[in-house]
């Protein structure tokens, strides 16, 4: 698998899947939000895309080349990007990308977390199914 390059990006990459906002229960101990509650709206992000593709339903088997470049902070609009890498067999790998801007305070926007998530296409009892059927 392809790494990711460790450089800053100009752009996102891939379909628009999530758009939300960091609130205050998202928050550690730090103050900044979690990277939990990130991974895991990358996680739903990916999947939006990932049942579009299969068509079906689907489960994340895994989560690779996570990297966190920047924090985010309470009231950061959060968008999430999602672009189709790989096709396999029962299997989608999905580059997931976390940007951030102010909701339109500002004009700056950038990249906070990006990592590639697989997911595998299943049937109603769990079961892989192949991606194109
Ligand atoms: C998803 C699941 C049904 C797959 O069943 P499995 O018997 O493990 O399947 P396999 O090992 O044959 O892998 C299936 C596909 O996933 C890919 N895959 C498996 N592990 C992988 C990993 N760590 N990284 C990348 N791809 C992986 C395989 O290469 C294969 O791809 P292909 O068919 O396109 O060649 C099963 O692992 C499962 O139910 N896992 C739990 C999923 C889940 O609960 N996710 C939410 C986490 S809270």
């Amino acid at each position: 698998m392809m790494p990711l390059k460790n450089h800053e990006y100009e752009v996102p990459e891939g379909e628009l899947v999530i758009r939300t906002i960091a609130m205050p229960k998202d928050t550690n101990f730090n103050g900044d939000i979690f990277g939990g509650w990130l991974v895991s709206e990358m996680d739903l992000g990916g999947a939006v895309a990932a049942r579009k593709v299969a068509k079906s339903r689907i489960a994340t088997v895994a989560i690779d080349s996570l990297k966190f470049r920047r924090p985010v902070q309470v009231g950061d609009t959060v968008c999430c990007y999602a672009k189709l890498e790989r096709v396999g067999t029962t299997s989608m790998t999905f580059k997931v990308m976390a940007w951030v801007s102010s909701g339109g305070l500002t004009e700056e926007s950038y990249c906070v977390t990006e990592a590639l998530f697989t997911y595998v296409a299943i049937n109603d009892q769990g079961q892989k199914i192949p991606v194109k059927r």
